[in-house]
């Protein structure tokens, strides 16, 4: 394991082309700030830098939709972004902008270094011209019928309809959307990087040295690299960015993926004069957090420009997060199909934490997770109020009620199992959380938390001080001690509170900061040593009086998201969708297992012979299956892909030894096999013809 001294950490610069939305959020914001709120619990030095991304084609196409110029519509969002970040509490030490003065000197130097060695090939190639408007087009600037669907709107890169993958050639009809003019080709030099003199040296660098690095990441530049890389223009035809520092390149600007990546550097450069130390220092830990569509860029673009620059640290990880889809539908700006940051704080003002809360459980990590206003209204009620909430307010309650206002003692010589486990309890959920947050798994992390409040909840429940407390009017030494008794449930009660505010901190820092206030205790007992402590909390200390956390969200308010949700989706487009160049769909290879392993699970045909949608689960099927020898309920979350009726009498692969597991109250003896294709859509996976159920399958 490699000893580093210092910590920096990025989060993807945003296109500054619209407001912030959830999939952002979900994408790498919230994992990256409870990432860094952790570290600096842990009193590393680290930095966290962020800023919006200014230039390139997503800019001045939202410009031109707008009829403003790409600088107005960079300064009205970047202005909105970093408001949504401050209000949502992402606690960036800078958020900058690409049009910043010193990132258009650092990218410029940048380019003329890699220049002057002689890196860049220059070449002249044909690309489409408005003869009308006298410029170059981007892709995303023509438009005409697709030539799949007859969509007349088609984008020159790609069809919103039927979601083709275009090239301008393809398109019937095509012509500038800046004119109306038809394109005309027209030669065009531009400076290349060739990325494959990189790729021997990527290959050893991700595909040998970074195994760590999560599946979806490492299958995503695994698949690159297997499809060999190819020299990439890294200047554009536009009036609209970094210009290039050449004397020839009149009209010519930087592409705006070689200069975003280096505004981290311009950004760590505008708020540290010890900016070197942590790009060009051995010892730094470097972490970009990300979304999906970014990873080629972070992962083999940017450090091949770095690698060809020299002096740069590499990055150490990349958690780049699957997609956030909302109400089961892929987020589209161009739809309105999206919850926007700055909409959410307005209508729920102090939730702020809810909605990282739900975010943070629902981070689609490992896969594309769905966003439903149902289970952000479930999440809120079943697990911050009546779970977190509720358990630090009866401490509260109950203190004030049964302790005078005061942290009880601890009364030694009578404690008992129940109390001993409550604190093995506390010191092992700070050891699980600490290793989740350090492998990058958030989502885990939380449960760990939530699931911590709830074994005090338990505690609480079978201690029953309010019992006890009837047992203490009767007075003499029965009433004694029944009141050590209640003193040791709550200043353990008390003790764990204290706790949680430390773990939950990173997550939900508003809430961390109330419980402070509750308590009466300054910011430093968030340090994350003091996790674990069971002295948190002085004896005969006099809190607060009991305040509540969380609020119920009630149907009417979900009623009214949902309803604003499909309404505004049906107005016309409106923001262009951010393309981003040739994304590869990963293909996601697990590490590999022995024989042995495999041989464990015990796969057979089963027939569904009854299915049902479980209550207030959006996503589940509560299925009968009938595996030959026996019957059993699986519960299995396919309710979006599949109707009750649609599925029963079907054949299914089932792994039969799975341990049971309680979904929504109902147990699943069991797991269906389904296939899933690149568009997120479920396929059953069954025998060609039917079969006797309990065959096996190897
Ligand atoms: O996908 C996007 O929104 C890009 N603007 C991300 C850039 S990340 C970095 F390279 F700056
Ligand atoms: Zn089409």
């Amino acid at each position: 394991m490699k000893e580093y001294n210092r910590i920096l950490v990025t989060a993807a610069l945003p296109y500054a082309n619209g407001p912030l939305h959830i999939g952002h959020l979900a994408g790498c914001y919230i994992p990256s700030d409870i990432y860094v709120r952790y570290q600096r619990a842990r009193k590393r030095n680290i930095l966290f830098v962020g800023g919006s991304d200014e230039h390139g084609v997503p800019i001045t196409i939202r410009a031109l939709k707008e009829g403003v110029t790409p600088q107005q519509i960079v300064d009205k969002y970047h202005a909105s972004i970093k408001q949504s970040f401050a209000d949502l509490g992402i606690s960036f030490d800078i958020y900058s902008r690409t049009s910043n003065p010193v990132h258009h000197q650092t990218a410029a130097d940048f380019f003329k270094n890699l220049y002057d060695k002689g890196l860049f090939e220059e070449k002249e190639t044909e690309q489409y011209f408005d003869e009308k408007a006298n410029v170059f087009l981007a892709d995303r600037y023509i438009t005409g019928t697709c030539p799949v669907c007859g969509n007349p709107n088609a984008y020159g890169d790609q069809c919103e309809k039927c979601g083709s993958s275009l090239s301008p050639d393809q398109l019937i009809n095509p012509h500038s959307s800046l004119s109306d003019a038809i394109p005309v080709k027209r030669k065009t030099k531009h400076w290349y990087f060739p990325l494959q003199h990189y790729e021997a040296w990527l290959k050893e660098w991700v595909l040998e040295e970074h195994k760590e690095w999560k599946n979806n990441v490492y299958g995503q530049c695994k698949s690159w690299l297997d499809n060999g890389l190819q020299s990439r223009a890294m200047t554009r035809d536009s009036n609209w960015g970094i210009k290039v520092p050449l004397p020839d390149a009149e009209g010519k600007v930087l592409y705006v993926w070689f200069d975003a990546p280096i505004g981290y550097i311009s950004a760590t450069k505008e708020l540290t004069d010890k900016w070197a130390d942590y790009w060009c220092k051995e010892d730094t830990k470097l972490v970009h957090f990300i979304g999906k569509d970014n990873i080629v860029f972070h992962c083999i673009i940017f450090p091949a420009m770095l690698k060809a620059h020299g002096g740069f640290v590499l990055p150490d990880n990349v958690p780049a997060n699957e997609f956030l889809n909302i109400e089961g539908e892929k987020v589209s700006t161009s739809r309105n199909w999206a919850v926007w940051a700055n909409e959410y704080v307005q209508d729920f003002p102090g939730c702020e934490d809810v909605l990282r809360y739900v975010l943070c459980a629902n981070l689609p990590e490992a896969k594309d997770n769905d966003f439903t206003w149902k289970d952000f209204q479930e999440r809120n009620n079943s697990e911050l109020v009546a779970i977190f909430g509720n358990f630090v307010n009866r401490a509260f309650v109950l203190m004030h009620k049964l302790c005078g206002g005061k942290v009880p003692p601890l009364h030694n010589g009578i404690i008992d199992q129940k109390d001993k486990q409550l604190i093995e309890d506390i010191g092992a959920a700070k050891g699980k959380i600490t290793q989740s947050i350090e492998e990058y798994r958030f989502r885990e992390a939380l449960f760990e938390v939530i699931d911590l409040a709830r074994k005090g909840n338990k505690y609480m429940q079978e201690k029953e001080p309010w019992i006890k407390a009837k047992l203490v009017n009767e007075g003499g030494t029965t009433g004694e001690a029944a009141q050590k008794e209640i003193d040791n449930c709550l200043h353990l009660s008390l003790q764990l509170t204290a706790n949680l505010a430390i773990l939950i901190h990173p997550f939900l820092p508003g809430t961390a900061r109330k419980m402070l206030h509750l308590m009466k205790v300054v910011d430093k007992m968030l340090e994350w040593e003091n996790a674990g402590s069971l002295n948190l909390l002085r004896v005969g200390y006099s809190l607060r009086a009991p305040e509540l956390l969380f609020r119920k969200i009630e149907d009417a308010e979900i009623t009214a998201q949902v309803e604003k949700l499909r309404t505004n989706a049906t107005k016309p487009a409106a923001i262009a969708e951010e393309k981003q160049p040739e994304p590869v769909k990963a293909i996601q290879i697990k590490p590999e297992i022995v024989y042995d392993d495999f041989a464990k699970l015990d796969l057979k045909v089963a027939t569904i012979l009854a299915a049902e949608k479980v209550e207030k689960a959006d996503k589940l099927l509560k299925l009968e299956v009938d595996l030959g020898f026996e019957k059993r309920t699986i519960v299995s979350g396919i309710a979006l892909h599949f109707t009750p009726e649609e599925i029963v009498g079907k054949q299914v692969v089932v792994v039969t030894n799975l341990a049971p597991r309680k979904m929504r109250g109902i147990e699943s003896n069991g797991m269906i096999l389904m296939a899933e294709d690149k568009t997120g859509k479920l396929h059953f996976i069954n025998p060609e013809n039917a079969i006797e159920p309990g065959a096996g399958v190897s």
